[in-house]
């Protein structure tokens, strides 16, 4: 086979067999198909798209560039979770302990943030001591003993992933739907849980912009999952503004916290509670998902799933005391509050302006590689619907200077949109994929 007859096999839309689609994954690995190639053949995917059957083979091929974990010793079902990336996204660290006090082992490599989306792997960084980089065996060790694991994805899984993420970043050939599918599945196929549920972000926030973009992309990671026996589902869920109240790691640190207590923002508790039921059903632990919800609902209310977050930080190298204290998370020394020039109902808040304003000031990175500051950051005191008045404070943004506060103020402000007429509160979950 010719690298250069399959770039033009896909170019001229002719769909490329499992053994093409082998052979040119594993040139990749080898080294025997150029990055030049790898970038035209890229974009003839961008542009052509791929059949179902394909975007399945791709991903198995990704899978097969690796390694590949068993997790079979440590239940007959783990459960892994997965964000298409938002603003203010701290489901994880809602759902993962909510789900292992209900019973159901979690296993999960999570990314960091890039580009205006935060990661999970840096939330976590904010608690002193927490180790995100694990071996496979402190991996497995960690989800048997405790129930929860969170680790930082491994280059040893998926490895092909890693080489085309990259290559897509500077061909401007991220946004193609088999491309995305075939990434997030190739990785949660890898990591080897038995059923993964997936938070796919609509709106201006999220890769996805309209509804039928993340529907069609939840079902194609649905399909290649039952194509591979990974049982999939997604949660196609609102992006139009911010999740919960706040943006930034440790501040989100502070929120998934004060959820775990009973006292989250109805948005994230919505989200959180949603994906975790499905979770559970999936697990055989309920009926049905009401059944599930009503059990993660009595989970929280017990305060359960505060105290497994509580093993899960310690079992990987955190100081807990921060849950009775947060004021030992990672602090801000400026606050300064963003008020309203006019009088109004919110109509929008622009969730990719206020990742970029948290890029801007250091909550994120521009590129790959940047150093962050988990202190910073912003928190939101309104929703799309809320009424605010003349003066009010929009939002808290937690600086490392006056400088760099007064810098953001400008971007935060007109974040928010205002009406004179009522609006209503958009939903956080707009639909269910199975
Ligand atoms: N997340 C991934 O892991 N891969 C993509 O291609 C997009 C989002």
């Amino acid at each position: 086979m010719r690298a250069a007859d399959i770039i033009a096999a896909k170019r001229d839309s002719r769909e490329l067999s499992a053994e093409e689609i082998n052979w040119f994954i594993s040139g990749i690995m080898s080294g025997h198909v150029t990055d030049d190639q790898v970038g035209a053949w890229l974009m003839a995917v961008c542009i052509r798209g791929m059949a179902p059957r394909e975007t399945a083979d791709l991903t198995r091929a990704m899978v097969a560039s690796g390694k590949r974990l068993d997790l079979s010793s440590v239940g007959p079902f783990v459960a892994d979770k997965h964000s298409t990336g938002g603003v203010g996204d701290k489901t994880t660290l809602v759902v993962a302990p909510l789900v292992a006090a209900a019973g159901v082992p979690v296993g999960k490599m999570s990314g960091r943030g890039l580009g205006f989306s935060g990661g999970t792997i840096d939330k976590l960084e904010s608690i002193r001591g927490f180790k995100t980089q694990l071996s496979a065996d402190e991996f497995l060790e960690t989800v048997r003993k405790v129930g929860i694991v969170v680790a930082a994805q491994t280059s040893d899984l998926a490895p092909a992933d890693g080489v085309l993420y990259k290559l897509r970043d500077v061909t401007a050939t991220v946004e193609s739907l088999p491309l995305i599918a075939s990434s997030i599945m190739s990785k949660k196929i890898a990591a080897g849980a038995n059923g993964v549920v997936l938070d796919v972000k609509v709106g201006k926030g999220a890769f996805m912009k309209t509804h039928e973009q993340a529907r069609e992309l939840a079902e194609a990671m649905r399909d290649i999952g039952r194509d591979v026996g990974l049982q999939a589902r997604a949660v196609l869920s609102g992006m139009d503004q911010p999740l919960g109240w706040a943006v930034g790691n440790a501040l989100e640190i502070k929120e998934a916290v004060q959820t775990l207590r009973g006292e989250g923002p109805g948005d994230l508790v919505e989200v959180a509670l949603t994906l975790g039921s499905h979770l559970l059903h999936m697990a055989g632990k309920a009926n049905s998902v009401d059944e599930a919800a009503d059990v993660l609902r009595s989970v929280l209310d017990s305060g359960k799933s505060l105290s497994k977050f509580r093993e899960f930080v310690e079992a990987q190298g955190g100081d807990s005391a921060f849950i009775d204290d947060p004021d030992l998370l990672p602090n801000a020394p400026v606050q300064r509050e963003v008020t309203s020039s006019s009088s109004g109902y919110i109509a929008s808040i622009d969730a990719e302006a206020i990742g970029r304003a948290s890029v801007e000031i250091g909550a994120g990175r521009a590129v790959k590689g940047d150093s962050i500051d988990h202190s910073v950051g912003f928190v939101l005191h309104y929703k799309i619907g809320d009424r605010v008045e003349r003066g009010g404070s929009l939002a808290t943004i937690h600086a490392a200077s006056s400088k760099a506060a007064e810098a953001v103020a400008p971007s935060i402000e007109t974040a928010f949109s205002l009406t004179r007429e009522q609006v209503q509160a958009p939903p956080s979950v707009l639909e269910i994929v199975q």
